[in-house]
């Protein structure tokens, strides 16, 4: 049976046990496309558990497909960002290996914020890797390996495991989709392994969850005069950013529902909140719907403090009673 795991809906951090039938060394693929090298890493790695992370999601149903075809119980797929992952999936010090096969294909200046190699994304990969552990890289382009080669050989816990700063082969690797469109188009690949070293590294925790956020308010207004004065709102605070995007009521219930973003450095979560009145007249309790997965990150914290507070902002009469939120 297809798993669909995404970053919402597994442990965190993650549990091998729940995932595989048993404990084992991890490695790990970042942005595993069609799947073909991350089948492979499992066949030819029985004795270690193969975890692979993607954001497309044709690439998680296409290559779930594939694993579940060949009934690989040493391999599961996670939706989600890498970034997302190494700071809320894998604890430091566990993973014997990463893979990244060409990542990044469109390797342009305006996209330097979402590079998948860049030094913080790198030091994080360091500290999640597990003493000797190897980070693998492939690009087949030629500026992205210069790039590369910056970054990884000045990370001080990393030691380049070539003569060179790259190879351009390595014996009995299979090629993935991007490497052979990069033969194909004259590029030719790129291939860097960095081992762990006994130099001491950062090593950030797990992010955790914290305990589900609330807040009492106290308004004259019902539900639906306060959607009817509903506008966009964005705040940015302790990092980040929270818009509110839409508000919708249920005038019979009185009670109000709104769509909310909140970007985070390590997350990014789409939630609904729930305004809904309390026993005590007046009174209304801002909280997560149980729509979706969210999770109570410390942006949802702000996510809840940012509609209560706009709420309150709405008519003298209002205010807020008590809040259940961090900081
Ligand atoms: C150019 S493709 C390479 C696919 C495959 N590795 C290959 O070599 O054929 C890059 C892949 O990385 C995925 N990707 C990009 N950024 C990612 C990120 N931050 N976290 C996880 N996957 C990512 C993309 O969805 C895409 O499937």
């Amino acid at each position: 049976m297809l798993q669909k795991l995404n970053y919402l809906t597994v442990d965190w951090p993650l549990k091998q046990e729940r995932l595989f039938p048993s404990v084992a060394p991890l490695i790990v693929e970042i942005g595993f496309g069609n799947g073909d090298f991350l089948v492979h890493l499992a066949e030819s790695n029985p004795d270690c558990n193969i975890i692979g992370l993607e954001i497309s999601s044709g690439s998680m149903e296409r290559a779930e497909a594939k694993i579940e075809k060949r009934g690989l119980s040493n391999a599961r797929l996670i939706h989600a960002r890498a970034e997302t992952a190494l700071s809320h999936l894998l604890e430091p010090e566990t993973v014997r290996a990463f893979h990244i096969n060409n990542p990044d294909p469109w390797f342009k200046k305006k996209h330097h914020r979402r590079r998948l190699i860049k030094p913080a994304t790198v030091d994080l990969l360091t500290s999640r890797l597990a003493p000797s552990g190897q980070l693998r890289l492939a690009t087949d382009i030629p500026e992205y390996a210069e790039m590369a080669h910056e970054v990884l050989s000045r990370t001080p816990g990393l030691s380049n495991r070539f003569e060179t700063p790259w190879v351009k082969e390595i014996a009995g690797r299979i090629q993935t989709k991007y490497e052979i469109k990069g033969y194909r188009e004259g590029r030719g690949a790129h291939f860097f392994c960095y081992e762990r070293n006994s130099v001491s590294a950062q090593h950030p925790p797990v992010v955790k969850e914290l305990d589900m956020p609330h807040l009492f308010l106290k308004s004259p207004l019902d539900a639906e005069e306060i959607v009817r004065r509903f506008e966009a709102t964005r705040v940015h605070a302790d990092g980040a950013h929270i818009a509110i995007l839409n508000a919708y009521a249920n005038p019979q219930r009185n009670t109000a529902v709104f769509e909310v973003v909140a970007e985070e450095p390590t997350i990014e979560q789409h939630v609904l909140l729930s305004l809904s009145p309390r026993e005590e007249a007046g009174q209304y309790i801002v909280k997560l719907t149980g729509v979706g997965y969210a999770r109570p990150t410390a942006g949802l914290h702000r996510a809840v403090a940012a509609v209560g507070e706009w709420v309150a902002g709405l008519d003298e009469g209002s205010r807020v009673l008590e809040r259940k939120l961090r900081g």
